[in-house]
């Protein structure tokens, strides 16, 4: 992954990323008592929501510091330390879940994540999943893009945003069959005057290791910040402009 978390900072200020991934968990149809793979569950808080509707839930990410607060605020459900890419089950579930987490895998590593959850999945389990969908936060990386250019640097995109296409596509090589697909906008408003800076800061992290200077990267940050202001920046609120893929898949 791309980024180091601030967990703390990630909970009380981004919580949005579980709040909207709530509306995610509806597109399980699985009866109480089935079992559910988490993935990527960050602080657990949609673990527990999972748990709530009554299914056996397993949270799993690889962040050891969102992990350690996914187990102090939810103690009974447990959690796995493993990587997206490379993990195994004892026991296949019958549901694998996950909520804004696939961006953060590189295009050429989906496959390998796509096989461990096929082979995490019961046969005709379900694979329900929200992430980044193709446009998401264009005009945030557009901006910065822009700025790094001012200052004589490229910027790599650090995230990985399909098209419904090509997600299938993946889907369908690695044993899937899809049974619902949507690629929507959903602009999200941020917290506060500093929100959209702070959501770089939180967010967009590995394309300033290029920048020595802490007075550099700041103004990378404040330039474009500015630059999105007309655009983003609507009655005292900063609002990202997200787009999200959502599909299900059955494992074949
Ligand atoms: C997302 O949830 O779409 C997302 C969040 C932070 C960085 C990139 C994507």
């Amino acid at each position: 992954m791309n980024i180091t978390w601030n967990a703390d900072k990630y909970t009380s200020d981004f919580s949005f990323v579980h709040q909207y991934g709530n509306s995610v968990t509806e597109l399980i149809d699985a009866k109480e008592g089935s079992t559910v793979l988490d993935l990527g569950c960050g602080n657990g808080a949609l673990s527990e929501i999972l748990r709530d509707k009554g299914y056996i839930v397993t949270g799993m990410d690889d962040s050891k510091d969102l992990l350690a607060v996914a187990e102090k605020n939810f103690p009974n459900i447990p959690f796995i330390r493993a990587d997206a890419t490379d993990f195994s089950l004892p026991e296949p579930v019958d549901v694998v879940f996950s909520n804004a987490v696939f961006h953060w895998i590189d295009k050429e590593r989906q496959p390998e994540m796509l096989r461990c959850v096929y082979n995490a999945l019961k046969e005709r389990g379900q694979f329900v999943f929200e992430f980044g969908g193709h446009g998401n936060n264009f005009m945030i990386h557009e901006a910065l893009a822009e700025s790094f250019r001012r200052h004589g640097y490229a910027y790599k995109m650090p995230f990985y945003f399909p098209t419904v296409g090509e997600y299938s596509a993946l889907l369908e090589n690695a044993g899937f069959q899809v049974t619902f697909a949507a690629l929507f906008d959903r602009p999200t408003k941020l917290r506060g005057e500093n929100g959209l800076k702070e959501w770089i800061e939180m967010f967009v992290q590995t394309p300033f290791d290029a920048v020595e200077k802490e007075s550099e990267r700041e103004c990378i940050k404040d330039e474009a910040v500015d630059r999105l202001r007309n655009s983003l920046y609507q009655n005292g609120d900063w609002y990202a402009d997200y787009v999200r893929i959502r599909m299900k898949a059955i494992r074949l």
